[in-house]
């Protein structure tokens, strides 16, 4: 079994999901926000997140896997856009857990501009900054924490093989 040593705790991650909230309300002034959450790892924070912003939402999901069952990212990036409704003239937010290569939000951002939302913000739970590759510099308007270059699990984001979602913080994994 591999050592996990808490991160962020739950009560810390609530907390910043209240600062959050305020910030995307106060964006989003007179509009409502079309959330496109990512599953399956943005899950959790999208449910603390979203209890937070005090604004008329709909809640959908895409599904996106950049990890073929590695810690390493493939490089391949397969996303399914299979919206509820129609995006076009929306205001569209983004929920992600971790922005590690850029990869992922990268194709995202890119298949929902086609869409013509009329506007696009991303929020995402962690950042590593320093994983992003040349080329994926994603632009990200709300972050939850920055974090340094380790393998996090936890609180929606798996180990390498769908396990250890449903704990409660996001912790850092040392692997055997
Ligand atoms: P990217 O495309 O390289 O930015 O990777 C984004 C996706 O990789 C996230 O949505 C996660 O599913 C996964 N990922 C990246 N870093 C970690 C990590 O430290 N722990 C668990 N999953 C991760
Ligand atoms: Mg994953």
């Amino acid at each position: 079994m591999s050592k996990v040593t808490v991160l962020k705790s739950e009560e810390e991650i609530a907390k910043r999901c209240v600062e959050l909230g305020q910030e995307i309300t106060k964006a989003y002034e007179g509009k409502s926000i079309y959330v496109i959450s990512v599953l399956t790892g943005a899950v959790f924070f999208a449910c603390e997140l979203t209890k937070r912003i005090d604004r008329p939402m709909i809640l959908d999901f895409v599904t996106a896997s950049s990890y073929e069952n590695t810690t390493e990212s493939s490089g391949d990036v397969k996303v399914q856009l299979n919206l509820k409704h129609d995006i076009a003239g929306k205001d569209v937010l983004i929920i992600e857990d971790i922005i590690d290569t850029g990869r992922t939000l990268d194709k995202l951002k890119t298949i929902i501009l086609e869409k013509h939302p009329a506007s696009l913000k991303i929020c995402t739970m962690l950042d590593k900054p320093a994983r992003r590759e040349k080329g994926f510099e994603v632009d990200v308007d709300f972050v939850g924490f920055q974090i340094e270059n380790k393998f996090v699990v936890g609180y929606g984001l798996d180990y390498t093989d769908e396990t250890m979602r449903n704990l409660p913080f996001i912790g850092t994994v040392e692997f055997d």
